[in-house]
């Protein structure tokens, strides 16, 4: 067993166009952080959290990493181990952005415990914990988030109960362009939006086509028919009122380089692609410029590649 861990969990773009809780991409940066400490008395216990403006619940029942957290003690318990943990939570991601900030910390919880513990679980093994925390925030289960921010890189999800997950190779050329406009949208009230939605069989198949091409695309390494796979007839254009300023900001980033741009998750985040790294800036730069015209909001704006490493260990002793 280990008696501090530091771990760092990625930033994740979901949906990423035509796939709506089967397609995740982790970045590069930002991402949370999770320092752990064992302790003797049982239970998960959150001694401080930070870069949250004070808006996460303190309580180990309440916030994602307690709940992720608690979940892995109680396996290891099934196994003979029961020590409890003290967590400190350092949240780099913004919430309710749409950039999987509760999937990261949910992952980051369960992944600190198996640590301190001397590693019991195999990775995959923690996707059950990471899931249920996010279900806190989400009030809902889906891993396009919790999958590519725990193994990295680009993963589709062919099914979570039992888990078939496939990793898709990330093509050397994509950069990426992500833009955070300062506002939340609420991934639980997103959802909603969608429930008991029919949609004609035509959307169906446009989606089956892009997500055929999508994965496709980066076998062949190639970055412009990723950029025409990104394309949602089913979610998107529901979802599109929720991020103000969404038809401007998009015809921003297609017009200054991108060759792709869509709602990251459930919004209000934005991303784009490109083939190179001056490319994905100018259309970042756009977006911003976009989102400040049309909707009066200031934005994060971050230019970068894919996290291939997935969740971990920062320092540990
Ligand atoms: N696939 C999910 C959604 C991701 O779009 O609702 C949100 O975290």
């Amino acid at each position: 067993m280990t008696s501090r861990v530091r771990v760092f969990s990625p930033a994740t773009l979901s949906n990423l166009g035509p796939g709506f809780d089967i397609l995740g991409l982790a970045l590069a940066a930002p991402g949370d952080t999770v320092e752990g400490e064992l302790r003797d008395e049982p239970g998960v216990e959150i001694a401080d959290i930070d870069g949250d403006d004070g808006l996460l619940s303190r309580d180990s029942a309440q916030n994602v990493v307690g709940v992720a957290a608690t979940h892995v003690l109680e396996q290891a318990r099934r196994k003979g181990t029961t020590p409890g943990v003290r967590l400190w939570l350092h949240k780099g991601i913004p919430i309710a952005s749409g950039l999987g900030g509760s999937a990261a910390s949910s992952v980051a919880g369960a992944f600190v415990v198996n640590e301190l513990l001397g590693r019991p679980f195999a990775r995959m093994d923690l996707v059950d914990g990471a899931l249920a925390g996010e279900q806190v925030a989400a009030l809902s289960v889906h891993g396009d988030n919790i999958i590519p921010c725990l193994l990295g890189g680009i993963v589709l999800i062919r099914s979570l109960a039992p888990p078939d997950i496939v990793s898709l190779p990330v093509p050397r050329d994509l950069h990426v362009a992500v833009v955070h406009p300062h506002c939340r949208v609420s991934t639980a009230a997103a959802r909603a939006l969608l429930d008991g939605r029919r949609y004609p069989l035509e959307a169906a198949i446009a989606n089956a086509a892009n997500v055929g091409a999508f994965v496709s695309a980066l076998y062949r390494d190639d970055v412009a028919l990723l950029g025409r796979s990104i394309a949602d007839a089913l979610v998107e254009p529901v979802r599109a009122p929720l991020v103000p300023g969404f038809a401007r900001v998009k015809d921003a980033a297609l017009c200054h380089g991108a060759l792709a741009c869509s709602i990251s998750g459930s919004g209000p985040t934005m991303f784009a692609i490109a083939s190179s790294h001056g490319s994905a800036g100018r259309a970042a730069e756009a977006m911003r410029a976009a989102f400040a015209e049309a909707a009066g909001l200031e934005s994060d704006v971050l230019v970068g590649q894919v996290n291939i490493t997935g969740t971990s260990v920062v320092s540990g002793q």
